[in-house]
């Protein structure tokens, strides 16, 4: 079985290491039993396509942005890749990668796939998910086979798929806490250690943990993205009264665009972090940036926000830029607890991959090297 894959936003982190990974791996029908062929890669501007396969050379130079531009053609909305892969009166069955952070257009596209067409999403993007309304949520992933979106969370740890089996088997969480932010994990560890708040900021800027503007992070909303896609895949439809969102630090400092006026000002926290690592430690206790969601009562609620946990509970002693999540349910009453990495490029561009195994009709077996040594 050969699956034809459209990667957009192939040109950016995610989208040039999958191109990578599947060119190395996965396209060769003679070297493995599930191949993947990639028939178009558009970035944020211009697309290459063949309908049988664009070769090696042309998928890696496009994705490093080193195309001939004679090669690639413009485009401006993605209904016209959609019409690229339709014409000939024939539609095989093509997944489309989104590996971009577009919102309203993405949401309109992956509708639009899922509604009408034969065709599958896999999405890294998890924009549509979590911005667009519960309905579309519930309508996207209706379609199972033909929506992936492990990689919206933790990079494709395997939290969404456990969220979407327990849903199927009836077995609805009851409590969720996350720690959701490797950025933020690695800062709250850092300050633990008694260093100072806007040194390990700057280290964090620096060693590229954090976006360009530390302060996407530090506000929490990519946090309140992830935990919302979580409680969604359960099934349970979060109203937005019902959230509580608490920044790291001040709103008045998170209005700061300018990133270099922004990082001068964080020194004017170091004393706040200080006192508050101290109190928790005199306490045997310490912080961590949680999302916690509550599904006792009559209606789910989320909080967000720096969380004092005891030091040798699970979230105490998570360390450094790991994830992790713990879920009670009816059945785990104790608790079932996921911790991966919760970014990474190479990570995420192979669970991408592995959502595509998802969308295999027959799915054969394989080994290391591809295909099987004997034939069954
Ligand atoms: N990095 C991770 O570890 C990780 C993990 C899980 C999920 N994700 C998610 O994966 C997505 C990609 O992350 P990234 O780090 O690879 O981002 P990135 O390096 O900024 O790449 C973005 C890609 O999207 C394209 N793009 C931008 N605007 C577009 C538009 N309007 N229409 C079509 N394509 C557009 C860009 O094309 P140009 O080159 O033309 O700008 C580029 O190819 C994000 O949603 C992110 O949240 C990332």
């Amino acid at each position: 079985v050969i699956q034809d894959v459209f990667i957009i936003g192939a040109t950016g982190n995610v989208g040039k290491e999958l191109v990578k990974q599947i060119v190395e791996n996965d396209i060769s029908e003679s070297v493995h039993a599930n191949p993947t062929r990639i028939v178009g890669l558009a970035s944020s501007r211009s697309y290459v396509y063949h309908p049988y396969g664009l070769n090696d050379r042309t998928a890696i130079s496009f994705s490093d942005k080193l195309l001939d531009p004679n090669e690639c053609k413009g485009y401006s909305n993605y209904f016209e890749l959609l019409r690229l892969v339709n014409r000939n009166g024939e539609t095989p069955k093509t997944i489309f990668i989104d590996t971009t952070s577009v919102v309203d257009p993405m949401i309109r596209f992956h509708t639009r796939i899922i509604k009408h067409e034969v065709h599958g999403i896999v999405t890294a993007n998890k924009n549509p998910l979590a911005l667009g309304s519960f309905d579309t949520f519930e309508l996207l992933t209706s379609r199972v086979e033909r929506y992936g979106f492990s990689c919206t969370v933790m990079a494709g740890a395997e939290i969404v798929n456990l969220m979407r089996d327990l849903r199927d088997v009836n077995d609805r969480p009851t409590k969720i806490m996350g720690a959701l932010s490797g950025t933020l994990g690695y800062i709250a560890s850092r300050l633990e250690n008694g260093d100072r708040f806007s040194a390990v900021v700057t280290e964090a800027k620096e060693n590229g943990y954090t976006e360009p503007h530390p302060g996407t992070d530090l506000g929490g909303t990519d946090v309140r993205n992830k935990i919302l896609i979580i409680a969604r895949t359960a099934g349970l439809d979060v109203k937005p009264e019902n959230i509580t969102l608490e920044p790291l630090i001040d709103r008045a400092y998170l209005s700061i665009r300018d990133v270099p006026t922004f990082m001068a000002r964080l020194p004017e926290l170091d004393e706040h972090f200080e006192e508050l690592f101290i109190k928790a430690r005199e306490a045997s206790m310490t912080l961590r940036y949680m999302a916690s969601l509550d599904n006792t009562r009559n209606e789910p609620r989320i909080k967000i926000g720096l969380q004092e946990v005891a030091k040798d509970s699970p979230m105490g002693l998570l360390r450094g830029t790991d994830n992790k999540v713990m879920i009670e349910t009816f059945t785990y009453g104790k608790g079932y607890i996921i911790q991966a990495a919760g970014a990474g490029i190479r990570t995420t561009a192979q669970n991408i991959r592995r959502d595509l195994l998802g969308q295999l009709v027959n799915r054969q077996a394989t080994n290391y090297n591809g295909v099987r040594t004997k034939s069954y």
